[in-house]
């Protein structure tokens, strides 16, 4: 029999309060639903506000010439032609009305002395495109979602909840099942539909942008209730992190430094940017720049702290902590570090996924009924490396749409779903199996488990890979997770960090096994995908996706052919 626990009933689900869980809360409260978001952490807090750097979309405020087609051309080549060009179309297009759409919601951008929305160039985007607000555009659009989103009537948020497991029977979810962390008491939410809003993956690295959140916590559910995970062997390293202090290593330096005029130099004073992309130099593609700054530091030019200089101090003290003065004041007071008088030391921070839950490009919709996934934990828009900035527009208009398909389909479903006793006592038990109560506290231990995954990810499975150091890497994964069977904590069900980890370990698990199981799969360099025995492209890869699935206990994968790319679109990508 089940312990006891609270029953919430809503008509959507949105699991994840970042920016597309918003978005998708808004959406589908909008179409008359009743819905529940719950956040794992508090709310306004998500990885969201990491896009520092601006919103991507093709208005032409400052280039004229630019447009949605070219939008789409760049996104496209960006991710080596890996995207679902659906996805990419309908990202392009109407990520121009998401922008106004916040802008009529309150947000706060940088403008043109005409008024316009000002905007930036970035990474491999072949226009100023970045309508942005300093170097803080995500905390800007995450503040401005969540303020329509509370004002929004319809919408419920819970926050500071540990969801451990979608309800359903594989191929239909009725909702979800966890517990508040505040009070250690379950919660099982009965829901029509279900948004998975949840984010990506940085933890499982040492070195990561992500903060504590970024587990993969709703891949590996949506992976266990029976969707395909897609593109996981992207995994994108964003080309500047913070190296020092070791205390603040992997925190993002926005792109923006280098949007704004920044440039990369080695050790030995060579802008190396110009030998490794003379068109495009410090404004190359992510993955580009970030293999650039790791191939200086392998060949012996690194700073004193092992990466690269980064250094915008040209353009002024005045300009400087206008444009970027969450950097100005992130390198003083983490780093006693003055941006204005001193470069930056930088290194590659693991920052994004490009891969995720596969999903429709329409509908966001899972092969899972009910079951829809939107933002950085869906995969396909981004291919095998997204471009900076279009992130914050993804989650603004697949969150949209999520939202919207998902109030669709829960306005079909006649009454709430019936979750059977057992089941609930089943996932009890699943959750509770970490506690050793009064008992035995001598199983494994959560922590040195995630530290010995951060170093068989970090070191084998990281930027450059082979097919040996990828092996390696998997054989550590699965011995881990049998040792994660064992993992015991002391303590009880309230505010217990040790219990929390356990599930977060058991996620990140899942979702490492899918990534080296796809990068093993892909004999080929591609985007994010470096490696070292196959380091040229390959046509015949070229031309398919990876899709993991669950059989039984077993993690399969498989080939999905990619969609022919419609004539019309294709023409786009010719010119220019
Ligand atoms: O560098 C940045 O500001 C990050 C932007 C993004 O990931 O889109």
């Amino acid at each position: 029999m089940a312990e006891p626990y609270t029953t919430i009933d809503c008509d959507v689900l949105v699991v994840g309060a970042g920016g597309t869980g918003l978005r998708a809360a808004v959406a589908a409260a909008e179409a008359g639903c009743r819905v529940q978001v719950v956040s794992k952490s508090l709310l306004g807090k998500a990885h969201t506000v990491m896009a520092e750097g601006g919103i991507a979309a093709g208005l032409g405020n400052v280039d004229a010439d630019d447009s949605w087609t070219v939008h789409f051309a760049d996104t496209m080549r960006g991710g080596k032609m890996l995207n679902n060009w659906r996805m990419v179309e309908i990202y392009a297009k109407e990520v121009i009305d998401r922008v106004f759409e916040l802008e009529r919601w309150g947000g706060l951008f940088d403008r043109t002395e005409d008024g316009r929305i000002m905007q930036r160039a970035f990474g491999a985007h072949s226009h100023r495109r970045l309508c942005h607000v300093g170097d803080r555009t995500g905390l800007e659009l995450i503040r401005t979602c969540q303020d329509k989103a509370v004002h929004t009537p319809g919408v419920e948020v819970s926050m500071e909840y540990t969801l451990t497991q979608l309800l359903g029977d594989g191929h239909h979810v009725t909702g979800a099942i966890g517990y508040d962390r505040n009070d250690g008491q379950f919660v099982v939410v009965r829901a029509k539909a279900v948004v998975l809003a949840t984010g990506g993956w940085g933890r499982m690295y040492r070195t990561t942008s992500n903060s504590w959140e970024g587990t993969g916590d709703g891949a590996a559910m949506a992976y266990l209730a029976g969707a395909e995970l897609l593109d996981m062997e992207f995994v994108q390293f964003h080309p500047t992190g913070m190296i020092w202090p070791p205390g603040a290593r992997g925190i993002l330096v926005t792109e923006a430094v280098r949007g704004e005029g920044g440039m990369l130099f080695n050790s030995e004073g060579q802008r190396f940017m110009l030998e490794y992309d003379p068109q495009k130099k410090d404004l190359s593609s992510r993955d580009v720049v970030a293999r650039s700054i790791f191939k200086e530091v392998k060949a012996g030019r690194g700073t004193p702290h092992g990466g690269a200089y980064l250094d915008i101090r040209h353009r002024g003290a005045e300009y400087i902590k206008k444009k970027l003065p969450s950097m100005w004041e992130q390198f003083h007071s983490l780093a006693s570090v003055d941006i204005t008088r001193e470069p930056m030391e930088v290194y590659p921070t693991i920052h994004y996924t490009m891969g995720g839950v596969r999903v429709d490009p329409e509908s966001a919709a899972t092969r899972v009924a009910a079951l829809y996934a939107a933002g950085e934990v869906a995969g396909g828009l981004h291919g095998s490396n997204r471009l900076g900035g279009n992130s914050l527009g993804d989650i603004l208009v697949f969150g949209k749409r999520a939202g919207e398909y998902a109030a669709e389909y829960a306005k079909t479903v006649g009454s709430a779903p019936v979750i059977a006793d057992a089941q609930v006592a089943e996932a009890q038990s699943d959750a509770l199996r970490f506690l050793a109560g009064d008992g035995d506290a001598t199983g494994e231990n959560p922590y040195l488990l995630h530290e010995a995954l951060q170093d068989a990810m970090q070191d084998d499975a990281g930027i450059a890979r082979d097919q040996q150091s990828l092996t390696r890497s998997l054989e550590a994964i699965l011995e881990l997770q049998e040792r994660a069977k064992r993992m015991r904590v002391g303590g009880g069900r309230v505010l217990n960090p040790g219990w929390h980890s356990c599930m977060d370990v058991v996620n990140m698990l899942t979702v490492s096994e899918a990534i080296v199981r796809s990068a093993l799969e892909r004999k080929e360099s591609r985007g994010s995908q470096w490696r070292l025995d196959y380091p040229d492209l390959s046509e015949e890869q070229g031309r398919v996706n990876y899709a993991v699935y669950r059989d039984g206990e077993l993690m399969r994968i498989r080939a999905v052919p990619l969609e022919p790319i419609p004539v019309e679109l294709s023409r786009h990508l010719e010119d220019g």
